[in-house]
Order: structure tokens, then C-alpha cells, then sequence
């Protein structure tokens, strides 16, 4: 359960940082990575309208924003620390300006509140992988503290969205087919415009305009490099699980090989593309 936070900026070990050790892709993506976690307000206000009545799930969720956000001003200390010019306050608004989701839904986008628990749970699947693969790639070591540190929250919030999915699940008549079609849905829109967008609007030139493309290109052909076999491997345990179906089968074992084999084609591709 995420009942209060675990961690303040004053717990990240500031004085270690180590200028000599910042890697420039990784400060990019840092920057991008910022914006979006700084973001989560607005999927905080879109919870709370697709979750009325729940009083309890509405709680956790509140919590769930403040730790999102804590992630994104962490991130986004460290990238002015890295890079004394990165101007967080323009990021973010040219984010916001570029980027908008409908907050005033009142029902679920997923079709259901046990599709949109599917959902949160293939982000945080993404997102505890993602900054652990990035904490691996990390030399320099406050960001290799504060990507820890964020991973071990997304760990956490994919479990606090696992127990309130199963509670939906005994409500709703939701099959296995049902679960997987949200949650491949949900996975193919990690190249959609969000990532893209953060990363034009902490990245490029104040002169620039957004193509979704070319950011998109420019964002994954760096963050699909940082990751490993076994983070994938953790990756389709998580969607497994989420999705009620066995690991540690046979299908199970092929889906973990399928799905490194495709990634490491894709990300092959993309570099192709963005060089
Ligand atoms: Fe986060
Ligand atoms: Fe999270």
C-alpha cells in the first residue's frame, strides 16, 4: 500500500555528484523523464473522476501523485545540477502546451476500472523497468541514487494497482483475452506522443517546432539502448501476472524470448532511423 512517502529530495546524496561521470544521452532522457513524472497531476484528477465513489483507491491514488511528482522534481534537480542551463520551468510548459490529457473523463478510456487498473499496471511494469535499466547505465552517482530510489516506488505502486485490480476483478466479468487486449494496447503506447513530446520540450532548441517523429525517433533510439535481457524478462513476468496468466510455463518462457527478440530489433531500427 502507498500510505506515505518513503523518500524526501533532502534523502538523495546531492554532495556526491559527480560532473565528470554525466553522460549526455542519459541527461536527455533525465530531462525528458522529468517532465513526464512531473505530469502526473493531470492522470491524478483523471483517476479521481474514473474511480468516484471508491474513497479508498481515490486516497492511494493522491499518494501515488505526490511520489510521481517527487520523482519528476528529482529528476529535474539533478538535470540543472548536470546542466546549469536546463530551464525546468519552460520544459514544463511547453510540455503542458504540446501535451494534454482528457482529465475530466468520467468513465475509464479502458472500457472498465479493472481495464484502467490493467493499464496503471503495465505504466509502473514500464517505468520500475525502465529506471532500473537506467540505474544500471548510470555513472554518475546521484543519478544512479535517485534512479534506484524511483524504481523501487514504481515497483510499489504497480503492486498497490495489482491489490485494487483484483478487488475489480471479482466485480467485473473481465477474461483473460479481455486483460491481454489492454494490456498489449497499453504497452504499444509507450511510442506514442507522450515520451515524444517530453523530450522535444526538454531537449530542443526554443526555436524548434514539435514533430512527433523525429522526437519520438530521437527518445526511444536512446531509452530502448539502456535495456537488458533480464529487464525484460522482469517486464513479461509483471504482464503476466497483471494478465492472470502462469509463469514459469512453457508459453511463458517463449513469450520472455519473443518479446527480448522483437525489442532488440526494434531498438536496432531505431538507431538505424535516428542516425
Ligand atoms: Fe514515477
Ligand atoms: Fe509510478
Amino acid at each position: 500500500m502507498t500510505t506515505a512517502k518513503r523518500w524526501t529530495l533532502e534523502d538523495i546524496p546531492w554532495d556526491q555528484f559527480d560532473r565528470s561521470e554525466v553522460n549526455a544521452d542519459l541527461l536527455k532522457i533525465a530531462k525528458a523523464a522529468s517532465l513526464v513524472e512531473y505530469n502526473a497531476s493531470d492522470y491524478g484528477a483523471y483517476l479521481d473522476n474514473v474511480f468516484q465513489g471508491d474513497a479508498n483507491f481515490q486516497d492511494a491514488a493522491r499518494t501515488w501523485v505526490d511520489e510521481e511528482i517527487q520523482h519528476g522534481r528529482a529528476l529535474g534537480e539533478w538535470a540543472k545540477l548536470a546542466d546549469p542551463d536546463f530551464d525546468f520551468d519552460f520544459a514544463i510548459k511547453r510540455f503542458r502546451d504540446n501535451f494534454r490529457i482528457d482529465v475530466d473523463a468520467a468513465a475509464s478510456i479502458r472500457g472498465s476500472r479493472a481495464g484502467e487498473l490493467i493499464a496503471r499496471c503495465m505504466v509502473e511494469t514500464g517505468t520500475s523497468s525502465y529506471y532500473s535499466a537506467l540505474a544500471e547505465a548510470a555513472d554518475e552517482p546521484v543519478l544512479k541514487a535517485i534512479c534506484l530510489k524511483i524504481a523501487a516506488d514504481e515497483l510499489r505502486h504497480y503492486k498497490l494497482f495489482y491489490t485494487h485490480l483484483k478487488g475489480y476483478l471479482a466485480l467485473e466479468n473481465m477474461g483473460l483475452f479481455g486483460r491481454l487486449l489492454i494490456a498489449l494496447g497499453r504497452t504499444s503506447e509507450t511510442e506514442d506522443d507522450e515520451l515524444a513530446c517530453a523530450y522535444y520540450a526538454a531537449n530542443a532548441e526554443r526555436s524548434a517546432s514539435y514533430d512527433r517523429l523525429r522526437y519520438s525517433r530521437e527518445y526511444l533510439s536512446r531509452a530502448y539502448g539502456y535495456y537488458q535481457h533480464h529487464h525484460m524478462e522482469r517486464v513479461v513476468a509483471m504482464v503476466f501476472k497483471a494478465c492472470g496468466l502462469r509463469p514459469q510455463t512453457l508459453t511463458f518462457r517463449v513469450s520472455q524470448n519473443l518479446v527480448w527478440w522483437f525489442f532488440a530489433n526494434r531498438t536496432r531500427h531505431l538507431k538505424k532511423l535516428a542516425a
